[in-house]
This record gives structure tokens, sequence and C-alpha cells, in this order.
């Protein structure tokens, strides 16, 4: 595949993956679905260093939704022992990466737990990028979760009901330490985006492509970053003030 070029001077800052395919790509070659999965976990590495080098601050993986703990009991034992061996602490320190990870963990088997909060303490201080995993991960979870945070609060009276705001919704999520998705990929051919980040997606631009997740490569994302930076972002403008908006010189 011919690789694009891309503006390295409008590099999204923060890109969301939908990695879909797995399955799909290991029954084509005649084998189980977690191989699919395995062959899944080196694109993450190859992914996640690409998106260092070209300078994104923040890449949020969905790896397993809410709705994935109803797959067959093997395929979920498959996953949760890849999160388990995958994590190594080496790969985060040579790309200085920061480890994060959302959802609800509290449903994740207890040595998962234990290796997420390890390599989230290891990497801390890392600064080129924030790696973060959406893990028993659903954004209808995630917006049900706020709700009962912010009712409580205001049960005890330390949040007014007509002072609450999109920005103290925004803070009760659990993507609070981080900007909204500038560019949201889905890879594996589905047009959907399965219960994944609903409210940060708002006024991210979408890219879907039909290529299985195990065999997205650095040039995949070069076409979608380039199929990105190809479109205005109009946030409900129109196209004349969004090209004013940009010409005016930034007075101090
Ligand atoms: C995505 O690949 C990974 C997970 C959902 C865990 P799939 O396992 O959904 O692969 P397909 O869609 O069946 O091919
Ligand atoms: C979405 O993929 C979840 C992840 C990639 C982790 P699915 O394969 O579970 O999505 P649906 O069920 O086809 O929408
Ligand atoms: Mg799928």
């Amino acid at each position: 595949m011919n690789n694009v070029e891309i503006d390295m001077n409008n590099v999204p800052q923060h890109i969301a993956i939908i990695m879909d395919g797995n399955g799909r790509w290991a029954t084509e070659r005649g084998k189980e679905r977690s191989f699919g999965h395995q062959a899944g976990v080196d694109t993450v590495r190859r992914i996640t260093s690409e998106c260092t080098r070209l300078g994104v601050k923040y890449l949020t993986l969905y790896t397993f939704s809410t709705e994935n703990w109803n797959r067959p009991a093997d395929e979920v034992a498959a996953l949760m022992g890849l999160v388990l061996t995958s994590l190594e602490d080496e790969i985060f320190m040579k790309n200085n990466v920061r480890f994060r990870v959302i959802g609800d963990i509290g449903r994740l088997p207890a040595p998962v737990r234990e290796k997420l909060q390890q390599t989230m303490d290891n990497t801390a201080g890392n600064s080129a990028m924030t790696m973060v995993v959406a893990l028993s991960y659903s954004s209808r979870w995630e917006i049900t979760e706020a709700v009962r945070t912010i009712s409580r609060k205001v049960a005890e009276g330390t949040l007014q009901v007509d002072s609450i705001s999109e920005e103290d919704v925004a803070r009760h999520l659990t993507t609070n330490f981080m900007p909204d998705p500038d560019l949201l990929i889905r890879t594996g051919g589905e047009l959907r985006v399965s219960n994944y980040l609903l409210w940060q997606i708002a006024y991210s631009e979408l890219y879907f492509c039909d290529t299985y997740w195990p065999d997205f490569c650095e040039a995949d994302l070069h076409k979608a970053i380039a199929s990105y930076q190809g479109r205005q972002r109009r946030f409900g403008k129109t196209e004349e003030q969004v090209e004013n908006d940009n010409n005016t010189p930034v007075t101090k």
C-alpha cells in the first residue's frame, strides 16, 4: 500500500480506535478467534509506537466492551489472559507512554486488575503520550455511573440541580483526564460505534475502514489521519466563519 503524506502540524491530539475484526481475520485463516486477538496485540504495539512518533497525545483503544462479557467463556478467558501477558512495562518505557484504563474494572479477574494497576503506577511519569485502554467499558455504563454520582451529590446538597453544566457531566465521566477524541477510527468494516465514547465523540471526525485490526498498519493510520486533515471542522459554524477564524491573527 502506498503511504500518503500527512501534515505533521495538524496531527490529531486524541485518536480513539474501535479495534474490530480480529475474529474474522482468524476464521478466514482457519484458526481459533483467539489467534486473531493475539495478532491484534502486535498491531496495538505498532500503532502505539507510530502514534508517539507522530506526536499524538492520547490514544484510546476499545479493547473489551461491557457487551463482550456475553461472548463464549473460553474467548473471554483468552482475552483476559492476553491483557495479563501483553502489558509489558519495557514497551511503555521505551516509548515514554503513560498507561491508563477506563471501564467497569470491578468485573475483571483480580490478577488482571492488579496488573493494570501496576502498569498504571509504573508508567505514571511517562509523558510522550497517554495510551488508554477501554476494558469492560461501555458508554451507557459510564453515563449511568455519572448520573448516579451526580444524583448523590444533589441529594447530599453539594451540587445544585440548576447549576449542573456540560462540564460537570464531562467531569464525572471516566475520560475526565483527557480531551475529546479528534478522530475516531473503526477497523473491520462495521459502520457503528458499539457503545463507545458516545458523549465524547459529539464532534469527533469518524473514519471507517474495512481492514481487519490485525492487518491495520502504519500506512492505514496515515490514510485515516490524511482523511481527517482533509476535512473542515465547523462545530456548527459556517464555512466562511471558520475560514475567517483561521485567518484572524492571534492577538495578545
Ligand atoms: C475485536 O475483534 C476485538 C474484541 C471485540 C475483543 P472481534 O473479536 O470483534 O472480531 P470480529 O468482529 O468477530 O471479526
Ligand atoms: C466493539 O466490537 C468492541 C471492541 C472492539 C472491543 P464488537 O465486535 O464487540 O462490536 P459489535 O458487537 O459487532 O457491534
Ligand atoms: Mg467484532
